[in-house]
């Protein structure tokens, strides 16, 4: 009887994040026995669709990706069996009061805890946020609501988004996701720095010439484009997930891991931040370009796009912290779809060691004899040190050469998906790796008024070949900070 219940619905749930990342990422948490003892999970969508059809949907995108043992489809059929159906409107109390029932036959009286994934359009968020509140809420137990992006699309309708929000939730039942800090690597961004001596004392302008934050994407918008064209890629990857990056690793010490602690510090390196300006920006679009016999689509062939649209698929911009750590030191940005690879990254070039003795070793380019270290968010996860080494033999020949953690062979198990520990988190009530709505404020505010800048005074954007490595001003910004781009070789 006191034993408690959890109830995940997902709205949204015949979408695609849903389908992709959502249902499988809960199998994988159930198929670890991460899940509690009692749960049950609820598809809510406005299309007419049994149990059954939902569990055969879902059942094509869950995989027994940790191993292949034979227990894997009877785990699989014992998780489906524990998935229900729910159709109905996202601003309709009767259809969550309905949902309601369903959640209590299914609680069977004991306590229950409720978590709604709000996988739907930003336009019926506050709609469905009122529903789920006033007509399906716990009673006796937490009430959590996952919020994916877009959290409004500049500093104003932000605001005003938490507003209307906070009139049916408390700011700790709001859980904003980013799922770039669920990633293995960039949560561990902070062991890195704060369990080992030899990086920390090394973070600051004193050392570090520069840090270069990467998103590449091998592809388009693909069917996406209806959704990106309102947004761009700044608000898409860097507003968020670069930035978020970018505040982990170059905060200050927390007082603790206690997450209100790391949010606090995360704030405050924002906040330290000087809005982006506009000549720090370039931004580009991808065009057709035909390689082969393949002819890959422009961005504005996409038919759910504007012919005319501005709308930036690339960026790169330089943005700076104004405090003691990080003063003057050029925290550069890229990110764009339809490049030549896929790839997420953070690079650190190091000073130039002074008066090198072996300055001489390296010819002119002086920059190639600098440390460098990369860690390879993804694919391939990866951590190295580019350092400097002699050539085993007589003479004096010096060559780059790298300290390498490299996840795949030093580790066999498979690093799970973000959305696996982020919805683990949620159920857990950890907060730590969500935003915080002063943390969200702040990050608008560096992207606002540049964001406006662009549109207002209609900036074309550069454009670039599909699988090219994006255009050229990107090169330009970055040498006017005296930076080469790290991943360019
Ligand atoms: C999403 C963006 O937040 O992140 C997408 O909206 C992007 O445009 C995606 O493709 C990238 O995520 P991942 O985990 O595949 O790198």
């Amino acid at each position: 009887q006191n034993e408690s219940t959890v109830t995940i619905t997902v709205l949204g749930a015949s979408g695609d994040l849903a389908k992709k990342k959502i249902f499988p990422a809960l199998f994988a948490l159930y198929y670890e026995d991460c899940l509690p003892k009692h749960f049950t999970i609820f598809g809510f969508a406005r299309t007419k669709m049994t149990h059954a059809e939902l569990r055969t949907m879902i059942s094509k995108t869950l995989t027994c990706r940790i191993d292949k043992r034979e227990n894997c489809d009877k785990k699989m059929d014992k998780f489906l069996d524990r998935c229900f159906y729910h159709s109905g409107q996202y601003d309709s109390q009767e259809d969550f009061a309905e949902l309601n029932r369903k959640m209590r036959e299914h609680e069977g009286g004991r306590v229950s805890n409720r978590l709604f994934y709000l996988s739907i359009p930003p336009n019926i968020f506050t709609e469905a946020v009122r529903c789920a509140s006033q007509s399906a809420s716990s009673v006796n137990g937490w009430t959590r609501v996952i919020v994916e992006k877009p959290f409004g699309r500049d500093s104003e309708s932000s605001a005003a988004l938490t507003k209307t929000l906070k009139q049916y939730l408390l700011e700790d039942q709001i859980f904003r996701i980013d799922h770039y800090l669920g990633k293995e690597l960039v949560e561990n961004l902070s062991i890195m720095r704060f369990s080992n001596l030899i990086f920390e004392p090394l973070w600051s302008r004193q050392y570090i010439r520069n840090v270069q934050l990467i998103f590449s994407e091998d592809f388009g918008t693909e069917g996406r484009g209806g959704y990106f064209d309102n947004y761009g890629i700044i608000r898409d990857i860097m507003q968020n997930h670069l930035l978020q990056i970018l505040a982990l690793f170059a905060m200050e010490t927390p007082v603790s891991l206690d997450a209100e602690d790391i949010r606090n510090e995360k704030v405050k390196v924002l906040r330290s931040m000087r809005p982006l300006s506009l000549e720090d920006v370039v931004i580009g679009q991808y065009k057709s370009h035909t390689k082969g016999r393949t002819t890959y689509p422009g961005y504005t062939d996409d038919t759910t796009v504007p012919k005319d649209s501005l709308t930036p698929t690339f960026a790169a911009a330089a943005l700076f912290i104004d405090n003691a750590r990080w003063d003057g030191v050029p925290f550069l940005m890229k990110a764009g779809k339809a490049l030549h690879n896929k790839i997420a990254e953070i690079r650190v070039q190091f000073r130039h060691v002074p008066g090198n003795l072996y300055n001489r070793n390296f010819g002119t380019d002086l920059d190639r004899a600098t440390n460098e270290l990369v860690i390879r968010v993804q694919p391939d996860e990866a951590i190295y040190l580019k350092i400097n080494n002699k050539i085993p033999g007589l003479g004096m020949r010096l060559d780059r050469s790298y300290l390498n953690l490299h996840y795949a062979a030093r580790y066999s198990k498979e690093i799970p998906d973000a959305y696996e520990r982020l919805l683990l988190d949620a159920i857990e009530g950890e907060r730590r790796l969500f935003i915080r709505s002063d943390e969200l404020n702040a990050a608008w505010s560096l992207f606002t008024p540049v964001l406006k800048e662009l549109e207002k005074k209609k900036i074309i954007p550069e454009y670039y070949p599909y699988g090219s490595r994006g255009p050229v001003g990107a090169h330009y910004l970055a040498a006017r900070y005296n930076v080469r781009w790290g991943d360019i070789g």
